[in-house]
């Protein structure tokens, strides 16, 4: 208990899913302060009451808009004093039904605004804001094992999730040299919004499809992915930098 005491974090995508179970994960481990950012303002301020007033804002901020990103992170060291992580997590995918035959443009920039330039704008203002203030802060963003094992279909999310990994391994190189380290996560299917949309399913039906695809018993929860995302939040990695950090269960599927 108490890995993040004292310590000031700002989860995008945070009122939904991986994010919702990391920021309650951060609050139970004694952060000062955990700041929800996401479009989802009604999801986001009734998770940010939970927490508790004192220790928890929201913040409406969409990721793919650079001037919303660079005023949460100067709102957030503003209020609390300065920023110690950032889990850059915010992420959506498209139905899985294209394949490279009927690749859609259109909806590829869409997406990649959000996986990839929200991804860079968040950790590029929260780095800011950490060499400014002489923090040696840790950065997450939220990969995917899409990005290794590639995907019959859903080729502009697997291709969002290859760039993210790229980012995060040339700003662990770039950002090293201030204390701050950036690592990813790379979760395994688990039963989100996200996934449900991905599959086509409803939660539970999406949680039952992926039931059998791990070599580990059981289901993959957020819980699980959250675990993780302390472990490179909090000192326990203070000597890990530029790793992906799989979370899946042992996933069949290569
Ligand atoms: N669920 C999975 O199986 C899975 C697997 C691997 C990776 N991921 C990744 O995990 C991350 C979190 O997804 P999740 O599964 O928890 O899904 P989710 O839908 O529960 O959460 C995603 C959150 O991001 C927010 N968001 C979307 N667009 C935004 C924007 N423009 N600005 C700010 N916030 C925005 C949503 O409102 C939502 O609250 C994503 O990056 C996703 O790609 C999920």
């Amino acid at each position: 208990m108490n890995k993040l005491h004292d310590k000031v974090a700002i989860i995008t995508g945070g009122a939904s899913g991986i994010g919702e179970a990391t920021a309650l994960l951060f609050a139970e481990h004694g952060a000062r302060a955990v700041v929800i950012a996401d479009v989802q303002d009604e999801k986001g301020q009734k998770l940010a009451e939970t927490i508790g007033t004192f220790r928890s804002t929201y913040i409406h901020c969409d990721v793919t808009d650079e001037n919303q990103v660079k005023s949460l992170v100067e709102s957030t060291v503003k209020l609390y004093g300065h920023l110690d992580v950032m889990f850059c997590n915010a992420g959506i995918a498209s139905p899985c039904t294209q394949t490279v035959l009927d690749f859609d443009i259109a909806a590829y920039e869409k997406l990649f605004a959000v996986n990839v330039g929200g991804v860079a704008a968040s950790l590029k203002h929260a780095a800011q804001a950490m060499v400014e203030g002489g923090v040696k802060g840790s950065i997450i963003c939220t990969a995917s094992i899409a990005a290794r094992t590639g995907g019959d279909r859903c080729t502009d999310y697997v291709m969002s999730k290859c760039a993210v990994l790229g980012l995060a391994r040339s700003a662990s190189m770039q950002l090293g040299k201030h204390g701050i380290r950036v690592n990813c996560v790379s979760p395994g299917p688990v039963a989100t919004p996200l996934l449900s949309n991905m599959v086509g399913k409803g939660i539970v039906e999406a949680e039952k499809t992926f039931e059998s695809s791990y070599w580990l018993k059981g289901v993959m929860k957020v819980k699980h992915v959250a675990d993780a995302v302390l472990f490179l939040a909090c000192e326990d990695s203070e000597f890990i930098t530029g790793h992906n950090l799989v979370v899946d269960g042992g996933f069949k599927s290569y």
